[in-house]
């Protein structure tokens, strides 16, 4: 774990305190509704993952940065055996409260998507992650990690923000007439910022834009195919009358 990456693990713990949208766990109400759907998941804020990309009930999946209660119980609901991993004691926490409130077994494991994941190759037929690639400065190692750990013809689904949320300052995305100013060149670096003298602060942390070629180059160079892709958004930003704020892809592992 490097020094940034252990600062954003402790903001995560913060926002899960302070109540997050995305620190928010299943409900007994909507497991139960789960347990009734299609597996209905998010990878991005409104959109959910087309039926089509999941595997069939019984698979093995993996949420990378995917604590939160969130996600992990939908998938156990839809009969998947899973495992979480996260960076974050609370988001872990949360996936162990819902499981023991409703009774299954879940697989927690704290680990940092930034390096080795701690699991053996070939062993999953799915990785799922959840926005979460903003808060690491370098992308290669969880493409290179999630083609390890799946297996052939096993399938990465991964949502991503769009790197031109990080040209504007934070202020236009709080307060309704003020204009989007472009300030910050892209890739946006907020460890480099924070060595340059910007103070780093609980509610942010250390955040990161990637490039396109960062981001779907790179899982085209880990050895993955690409084959589904949508754009979503965040209806109650402003900045969603100009452009989509996020994407997400279906990657798969050649057989
Ligand atoms: C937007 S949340 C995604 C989980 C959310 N509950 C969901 O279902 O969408 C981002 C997650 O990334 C995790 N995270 C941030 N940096 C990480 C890292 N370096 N390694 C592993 N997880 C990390 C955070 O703890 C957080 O749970």
């Amino acid at each position: 774990m490097s020094g940034y990456t252990r600062y954003n693990s402790k903001m995560w713990d913060a926002w899960s305190e302070q109540r997050n949208q995305w620190t928010i766990p299943l409900s007994h109400e909507e497991f139960l509704k789960a347990k009734a759907e299609p597996p209905l998941i998010f990878l991005t804020p409104e959109k959910t993952v087309p039926l089509a990309w999941f595997p069939p009930a019984g698979a093995r999946v993996l949420g990378v940065a995917c604590g939160g209660g969130q996600q992990g119980p939908v998938l156990v609901a839809s009969g998947y055996e899973v495992s979480i991993m996260d960076l974050s004691d609370r988001q872990l926490g949360a996936e162990r409260l819902v499981a023991a409130r409703e009774g299954y077994r879940i697989d927690t494991v704290k680990a940092d998507m930034t390096v080795s994941f701690p699991f053996a190759s070939a062993s999953f037929d799915l990785v799922v992650n959840p926005v979460s690639n903003s808060y690491i400065e370098e992308l290669d190692n969880l493409w290179r990690e999630s083609f390890r750990v799946l297996k052939p013809g096993g399938a990465l689904m991964t949502g991503w923000a769009n790197p031109l949320l990080y040209l504007f300052e934070d202020a236009p995305f709080e307060q309704e007439g003020l204009d989007f100013v472009c300030k910050f060149p892209l890739p946006y670096n907020g460890r480099k910022m924070a060595e340059a003298g910007m103070e780093v602060r609980l509610d942010t942390g250390y955040q990161f834009s990637h490039t396109l070629e960062a981001q779907i180059g790179g899982q085209l160079r880990a050895g993955f195919v690409l084959k589904g892709f949508y754009e979503d958004t965040e209806s109650a930003s402003p900045l969603a009358r100009f452009t989509s704020m996020y994407a997400a892809d279906l990657a798969v592992k050649p057989a």
